[in-house]
């Protein structure tokens, strides 16, 4: 008897992996991964993060952010998190993230907690990637079931967090090509420039498109005169790098599809948005109209690219580990 329920359980366990294989082909990830290791990891993540958000409400874009920078190196493996130590070169210190990615210490507090309920069973990876999730849905923006089961890097790569994640002065070809190469289209692209409908970026960021567009002493063109007017006075010719200007300066904190709104008229803050509208390619300007017409087609693509691009080079099953701090390899 004690036989055959072994055997019939083992079936079930049998034809539930396959299932999870079948339902999610290629990734191997799983939104149910925790239902019985660590059945509070969702809430976990949700309610520290409640809580940052009231002390720091600019702590849900950097949250959005973090898990984007930490998908175009390497892979979507908390790589990002990793400090400086004898075997690692941390990506903190590349020109995309140094003086400006944040939301470290709210990870930590979330693995902490983790922790002590489910000790050595949640990645970090998956951490960030349910709370860029989170980080939306607390800032009004849709809601996704996060595919999980990443595991954690053994390594961080300095240099392709350099080379991958593209500037803010990136031609609209570059960036259709620095996101094709992580297996993401212009769809995705546009949709998820859309997450610039929240947080903020630092004058040093697009002082170029002020004074310097392309090397002529000039303006950028495609820049609303008023707009123009108005980060000039926050952001000078000469000093003041670390001041920050909204991205969406209609509505900052409120994920939404105004974003795409402010592209029409001439109002995006970073050269690398304004030429999704601007940049003469008809795909992504016509996406941008129909984003800007429709928030429930950029919410759901928005949702869709986001599951996508938690998928980019995961490491599952045996490879890897369960960081027990983020900041550190075991
Ligand atoms: C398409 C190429 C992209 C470029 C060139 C770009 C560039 C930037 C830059 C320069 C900043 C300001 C950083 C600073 O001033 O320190 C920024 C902020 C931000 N980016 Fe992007 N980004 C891109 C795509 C994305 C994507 C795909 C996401 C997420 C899905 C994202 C989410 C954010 C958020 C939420 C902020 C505000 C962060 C904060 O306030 O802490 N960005 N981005
Ligand atoms: C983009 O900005 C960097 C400095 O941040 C500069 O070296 C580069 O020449 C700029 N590229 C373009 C196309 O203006």
């Amino acid at each position: 008897m004690a036989f055959v329920k072994l055997f019939s359980s083992l079936l079930l366990v049998a034809v539930l992996s396959w299932y999870r294989l079948e339902a999610f082909p290629g990734s191997g990830l799983d939104p149910e991964f925790y239902q019985f290791s660590c059945p509070q990891a969702n809430e976990i993540v949700m309610t520290v993060l409640e809580n940052a958000i009231v002390k720091d409400p600019r702590i849900a874009a950097s949250l959005l952010r973090l898990h984007f920078h930490d998908c175009f190196a390497l892979g979507c493996d908390a790589s990002v998190l990793l400090d400086d130590s004898k075997n690692v070169v941390s990506e903190k210190n590349s020109k995309p993230n140094k003086n400006s990615l944040r939301g470290f210490e709210v990870i930590d507090e979330i693995k902490a907690k983790m922790e002590q309920v489910c000790p050595h069973t949640v990645s970090c990876a998956d951490i960030v990637a349910l709370a860029a999730r989170d980080s939306t849905v607390l800032s009004g923006g849709p809601h996704w079931e996060v595919p999980l089961g990443r595991r954690d890097s053994t390594k961080a790569s300095l240099s392709e967090s350099n080379r991958n994640i593209p500037a803010p002065n990136s031609t609209i070809q570059t960036l259709i090509a620095k996101f094709s190469r992580q297996g993401l289209d212009e769809q995705d692209l546009v949709a998820l420039s859309g997450a610039h409908t929240i947080g903020l970026a630092r004058c040093a960021t697009f002082r170029q498109r002020l004074y310097n567009q392309n090397g002529k002493n000039q303006p950028d063109v495609t820049l609303e005169r008023n707009y123009y007017n108005d980060l000039k006075s926050s952001c000078p010719k000469v000093g003041g790098d670390n001041n920050v200007s909204p991205l969406d300066v209609s509505s900052p904190v409120r994920f939404d599809n105004t974003y795409f709104k402010l592209l029409l008229s001439g109002k995006g803050l970073l050269s690398s948005d304004e030429v999704l509208f601007a940049g003469n390619e008809q795909k992504a300007a016509e996406l941008v109209r129909t984003y800007a017409d429709d928030e429930d087609r950029f919410f759901h693509q928005f949702a869709d690219s986001m599951i996508k691009m938690g998928k980019i080079n995961v490491l599952t099953g045996s490879k890897g580990e369960i960081r027990k701090n983020c900041r550190r390899l075991n």
